[in-house]
């Protein structure tokens, strides 16, 4: 008897000792992102991570690594999609894997942050990701507002004839590449990282980019003359990994979508906000702030919704989906 109970203790301690046991060990999960420190992507992703950590007390360690850390995007997205890390923020590169999802930044689609942020929390943002999860094994958790883009550029623009010939970097997505085109611009795909660079070597003579970026990278230093195109509005995401995902206990899962949702109001919050302050870092730092003429404006306008083309031929509900922003006006 008394060798039976010796027996089944050690096979209890065994068992405990194998068992997950969450309350010494925490779950690490890895975020990776692409802009550098206080920008509205680094900000959300470590406000998730704080809003995770709190609510579930500690489970889980979350890892944020901004600024191309874990690689470049392209490098980073294919690391989550295999589970290699649990999660990333990017913008509209999955567009690459689901053509949908570069018509979260259509050219000239909103008439202002406001409208853009009830389309995203409305129809919008569900019909663009419909779909997307089965494809690309990944879930979209919100919609972070980065800011609408504009030129820099080394050169003053004062009329669309300027834009001619102008080699800009434009992000390596199809999207970007025809804007450029359709204004007559030699845009040039290079990473994020890569930007600062290419504008000291000379290699391009300007970019577009929101105000976060224009000020993170001070690419007004190089390229001072900022035009206010705001032809597209920059929206990057944060990504998870569905079999990470949809392994969490259903209290887990809920915390990481609830903080993904208030991480993002949170950056929404800040961005108009954010807009003046570096409208007055840039003032502060030499660069000029120049308004578009309207000839220039009626320019914008056609080119970014000539890009349109590209969605009604790759995405099946491409209409509906630019008919679908109207009702958040
Ligand atoms: O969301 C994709 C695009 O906005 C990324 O642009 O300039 O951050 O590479 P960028």
């Amino acid at each position: 008897m008394k060798r039976r109970i010796l027996l089944l203790s050690a096979l209890a301690m065994l068992g405990m000792a194998t068992m997950p046991t969450y309350a010494q060990s925490k779950i690490v999960v890895k975020i990776a992102g692409m802009k550098p420190d206080g920008e509205p992507e680094t900000v959300g992703m470590k406000l998730f991570a704080k809003y995770v950590m709190e609510a579930t007390k500690g489970k889980y360690d979350v890892q944020v690594f901004p600024n191309s850390q874990l690689g470049k995007e392209d490098a980073y997205i294919a690391q989550t999609r295999k589970g290699i890390i649990q999660m990333c923020a990017t913008g509209t590169q999955t567009g690459s894997i689901f053509p949908a999802m570069a018509m979260l930044e259509a050219p000239m689609l909103y008439d202002n942050l406001e409208h853009a942020h009830r389309a995203m929390n409305g129809e919008t943002f569900k019909l663009i990701n419909q779909g997307f999860s089965e494809k690309s094994g990944l879930t979209t958790l919100n919609a972070f507002p980065l800011g609408f883009r504009h030129f820099y550029t080394k050169k003053p623009i004062k009329n669309v004839s300027d834009l001619k010939g102008l080699r800009m970097r434009v992000p390596n997505i199809p999207l970007y590449i025809e804007f450029a085109k359709n204004l007559g611009q030699s845009g040039q795909p290079m990473p994020f990282a890569e930007v600062p660079s290419a504008l000291d070597q000379g290699t391009i003579d300007g970019g577009d980019s929101p105000f976060s970026d224009i000020v993170a990278l001070k690419m007004y230093e190089i390229a001072p003359n900022i035009t206010l195109s705001g032809h597209l509005l920059v929206i990057h995401s944060l990504y998870i990994n569905n079999d990470f995902y949809n392994k969490l206990p259903p209290e887990d899962k809920k915390i990481f979508e609830d903080a993904a949702k208030r991480s993002a109001e949170d950056v929404w919050k800040m961005a108009a906000d954010a807009e003046k302050k570096a409208i007055e870092e840039i003032k502060k730092g030499g660069g000029t702030i120049a308004e578009p003429s309207a000839e220039m404006k009626a320019a914008l306008v056609k080119a970014g919704q000539d890009t349109w083309q590209l969605f009604y031929k790759t995405v099946p509900n491409a209409k509906e989906i630019l008919e679908s922003v109207k009702q958040y006006k």
